[in-house]
């Protein structure tokens, strides 16, 4: 995950622009939210042990009594984090989540899929960021991807929410195919990534699991590390439950390594390509757009200082890209500061995901 960082954002939309006048009037018509008002997803929830385990701060790793949920405290000893137990040759990884409340400056939510562990130079990688904040200010996230190693080459977007994430559950899912990557909150699509034969390998295509982990960001999180986790207000919770996972797993890491391309994930291939997830509907792509329309504040496609060249999965939308810098950041967004060009870099694949440290913010 990982990726630039801004402590700033602004809920809502300058109101003064062409797409946000059309957004505008399309909300005055369809409700103020992005929700798509179909029904949500056929899934079947799994039991936490059936399918994860606990990755670290196990003492932090509380499942509920009848194992169908699970929180993941942060507090002074240790954040905490759970894995699936299997590793994944494309998929559908999702889960209803609450993150803490009130003071969360410092802190990192992360739902994500990786194989840093397995391959450490040309790892994968798919994710939900959510970054805390300043009592009063609402959480702000970001998703990303990485196929292959390709930590030099961050897509990161950034986005603000139309909900209070801490108040109730919402649904966040992962779908991963052969052919695209959809990121879902509920089901509203907010990121479509179609494959793109000039991506290569940087289209993420080895196995991955599935992570969710909270831990402490104070350096980086919240304003640049101004605002640091406060302990006054641990333990932070972050509650799991409805956890869904469909996919072509493998059965041994071994196999990982050798035997990848001959597993036959055929079957699952089909029954994902299949599962209503992996349709977007004209109403979903509706919510889509008006999601990105209101919710988008920094997407690594219009930010031209860093790729002068957009990478080759960028769909440039002209109307979209009107609205941003060629930092990549909103020009009505409010008072952002523009991100410092590339930055640091570190790894930590055991326990979160790649990070992207970024001095602004
Ligand atoms: C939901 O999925 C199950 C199989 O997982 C299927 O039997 C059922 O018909 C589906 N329901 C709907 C409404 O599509
Ligand atoms: C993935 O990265 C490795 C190391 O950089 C490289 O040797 C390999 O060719 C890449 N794989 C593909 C399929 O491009």
């Amino acid at each position: 995950m990982g990726g630039l960082r801004s402590s700033k954002i602004s809920l809502f939309p300058p109101a003064l622009f062409f797409s946000s006048l059309l957004f505008l009037l399309s909300s005055i018509a369809d409700g103020a939210t992005p929700s798509s008002s179909s029904s949500s997803f056929n899934l079947s929830t799994l039991a936490f042990d059936d399918a994860y385990s606990p990755l670290f701060g196990d003492g932090n790793v509380l499942r509920s009594p009848n194992g169908r949920s699970v929180r993941l405290l942060l507090d002074r000893s240790s954040g905490s984090g759970f894995i699936s137990s299997k590793m994944y040759n494309y998929g559908f990884f999702s889960a209803n989540i609450k993150l803490p409340g009130e003071y969360t400056a410092g802190i990192c939510v992360a739902f994500y899929t990786s194989n840093g562990d397995v391959f450490e130079k040309r790892h994968d990688e798919l994710d939900f960021e959510f970054l805390g904040n300043v009592r009063g200010k609402p959480w702000r996230f970001q998703t990303n991807l990485y196929g292959n190693g390709s930590t030099h080459r961050g897509r990161e977007e950034r986005y603000s929410l139309w909900f209070d994430p801490a108040k109730e559950f919402h649904r966040y899912s992962i779908l991963w195919t052969p052919d695209q990557v959809i990121f879902y909150i509920d089901d509203v699509p907010i990121r479509e990534i179609i494959r793109n034969d000039e991506m290569g390998s940087e289209y993420p295509s080895k196995p991955m699991s599935l992570y969710a982990t909270i831990w402490d960001a104070s350096t980086w999180a919240t304003s640049g590390g101004r605002f640091k986790a406060d302990y006054k207000y641990a333990p932070f919770v972050a509650e799991f439950k409805d956890l869904a996972l469909d996919g072509c797993p493998l059965e041994a890491v071994q196999q990982v390594a050798s035997a990848a391309e001959e597993l036959d994930c055929s079957d699952s291939h089909a029954r994902l390509a299949a599962a209503d997830y992996s349709t977007i509907s004209r109403k979903q792509r509706y919510a889509m757009r008006r999601f990105r329309q209101r919710y988008l504040y920094y997407s690594y496609c219009y930010d031209t200082l860093r790729y002068p060249i957009p990478p080759p999965e960028c769909v440039i939308n002209p109307m979209e890209k009107e609205r941003f810098k060629d930092t990549g950041r909103l020009k009505f967004g409010g008072s952002h500061r523009s991100p410092k060009r590339r930055s640091k870099r570190r790894s930590r694949a055991r326990v979160v995901p790649v990070i992207v440290e970024d001095p602004d913010m």
